[in-house]
């Protein structure tokens, strides 16, 4: 069963960015769940030889806290016996298992993973059960709409299959693999999605404010929504989001929160093995739209370590106060 959701907005699984650190402070913003990013089969099989050698778990390769969950850990690849080696092995220490079949990127479909194998339906079929029947652990699924233009309303089927194979509920970003991150998400087909599931339907797609997900909503029936990029340095979205289904309204945050939340991020990340490359990725997240991020931006992919960078945000206190 899938656990209790405290709220409807989900954080979504983000390579490089939904790092442990980001998405506790999106669990403390009022994140309904949170995903890690999508991890390989084969390197959680491997990785996990390595550190059971030194009496270690996975958690060392997966890092996380207690106070992310309910927690999802997200997979790709598509080889059936190591999909069910590496479920099992993971299932002892996340709530939920989603699997990935939505990545664009060519060096994993290339690989029969990610959003290529919205094509494969025999091969899906048994990716499914495979899953379900290797853990006890509720299984999930995120899924862009289809491969090409031709080929978008792939969705329906494979949501089908799933359902049937005992996928408890789905993540539908309806763009196509071909499509990238160009256009619009076409918020239509999670309408289509939901009216033919019996599972709940997580909307995905360009949220980037309280009233974006109020109307997905509204206009699909979803039962959660989930937002990437419109969370990337802004934990807050998800207490907007929450405020505003309740009252209507939404506290606005200003700069120095921004820097603050910037630097409650830094202090969590204390805790992780986050690349160095990837903090200053977020740095420079936490500074969209402000008034002179243009100018901090270059200061902060020039820092060569984590003081360097702390400088460089603290300045910024006094050049925007
Ligand atoms: C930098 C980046 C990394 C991503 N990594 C993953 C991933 O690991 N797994 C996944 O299912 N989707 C991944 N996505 C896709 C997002 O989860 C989401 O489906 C997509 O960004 C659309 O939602 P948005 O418009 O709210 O950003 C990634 C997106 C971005 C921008």
């Amino acid at each position: 069963m899938l656990p209790k959701f405290s709220s409807r907005a989900f954080l979504a699984p983000m390579a490089g960015v939904s790092d442990p650190a980001l998405r506790l402070q999106c669990k403390k913003m009022g994140a309904g769940l949170v995903v890690t990013e999508f991890t390989s089969i084969h390197s959680i099989i491997a990785k996990e030889q390595q550190l059971k050698e030194n009496k270690k778990t996975i958690q060392e390769f997966l890092e996380y806290s207690e106070k992310e969950r309910p927690l999802s850990v997200q997979l790709f690849g598509s080889d059936l016996l190591a999909l069910e080696k590496a479920a099992k092995i993971v299932e002892p220490f996340f709530d939920i298992i989603d699997y990935n079949m939505g990545c664009p990127s060519p060096h994993i479909t290339q690989q029969m993973a990610g959003g290529a194998l919205l094509q494969e339906v025999n091969l899906t079929k048994q990716i499914f059960s495979t899953l379900v029947n290797a853990v006890k652990k509720p299984v999930t699924l995120k899924i862009r709409s289809g491969v090409t233009n031709a080929s978008r309303y792939l969705f329906k089927e494979i949501a089908q299959i799933a359902e049937n194979e005992g996928i408890q509920m789905i993540t539908l970003h309806p763009r196509t693999v071909t499509q990238g991150y160009s256009g619009n998400a076409d918020w239509k087909m999670i309408k289509e999605l939901k009216e033919i599931s019996n599972i709940p339907i997580v909307g995905n797609g360009d949220i980037t404010t309280p009233e974006d997900a109020k109307t997905m909503m509204d206009q699909t029936g979803c039962d959660y929504v989930m937002i990437g990029r419109g969370a990337m340095g802004n934990p807050f979205l998800f207490k907007q989001i929450n405020d505003y289904l309740k009252t209507g309204t939404y506290t606005q945050y200003s700069l120095n929160d921004k820097l603050d939340s910037f630097f409650e991020y830094l202090c969590l990340t204390s805790d992780y093995h986050i690349k160095f490359s990837n903090i200053k990725s977020q740095a420079m997240r936490f500074t969209k739209g402000m008034p002179g991020g243009a100018k901090l931006r270059p200061k902060i992919s020039s820092s060569k370590n984590i003081e360097e960078l702390k400088k460089t945000m603290n300045d910024a206190y006094i050049l925007f106060s």
